[in-house]
């Protein structure tokens, strides 16, 4: 699969039903939403808002495209936005950060992970952010997700208990180039 085929686009109310799909299927349950089934008005609630601009911690929400055809979702954000999440990690900078998913299962394991997340940083997150750093926390036994971030370039920094989700999160940081 070719790098030149990832593209995005900002999320788009159009797109919340699908979402909803996607965040309730099993490999997301175990990975990227551990907090459990969610609701259809829940998910139009918390991305709506996202999708408005009026959400309390500025996620900028995108959905991954490739060959034109929709398969995943990716967001960034900037961790001062996040008081509370900026507290947990007790991080002396501020920094962007990354999370994400492909949602179609016949995309999944096939090396697309650290392509986008590169193709994220340079085309999306040096646009909105004038930061020299980008952070990702994922589930330390999530080994895909810690592999497509140290094959983008990621390092890890640190180990960090999330009691919100009850996880260790293994902190990664890449220096951007602005
Ligand atoms: C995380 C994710 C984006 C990675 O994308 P991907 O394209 O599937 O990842 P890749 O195919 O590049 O695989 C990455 C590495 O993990 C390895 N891997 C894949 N599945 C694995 C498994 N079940 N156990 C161990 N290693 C595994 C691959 O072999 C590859 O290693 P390699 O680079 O040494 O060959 C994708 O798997 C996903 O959306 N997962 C569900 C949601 C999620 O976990 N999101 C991240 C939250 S932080």
């Amino acid at each position: 699969m070719s790098p030149v085929n990832i593209s995005f686009r900002p999320l788009k109310h159009t797109d919340l039903l699908l979402l909803h799909k996607w965040l309730n299927m099993a490999h997301i349950q175990g990975t990227y939403y551990p907090e459990g089934l969610v609701s259809e008005k829940e998910v139009k609630e918390k991305f709506g808002k996202r999708i408005d601009g009026i959400d309390t911690e500025k996620v900028k929400p995108f959905i991954i495209l490739y060959n034109q055809k929709i398969i995943g979702y990716i967001q960034t954000w900037k961790l001062s936005d996040s008081p509370k999440y900026q507290k947990l990690l007790d991080l002396s900078f501020d920094a962007s950060g990354i999370d994400l998913f492909i949602g179609e299962k016949e995309y999944l394991g096939k090396g697309l992970g650290s392509e986008i997340i590169k193709k994220f940083i340079k085309e999306i997150i040096v646009k909105l952010f004038n930061l020299p750093r980008c952070i990702a926390g994922p589930d330390e036994g999530n080994t895909p997700s810690v592999k497509s971030f140290e094959k983008a370039g990621f390092s890890h920094i640190k180990t960090v208990y999330n009691p919100y989700q009850d996880f260790n999160e293994h902190i990664m940081m890449i220096e951007v180039q602005n």
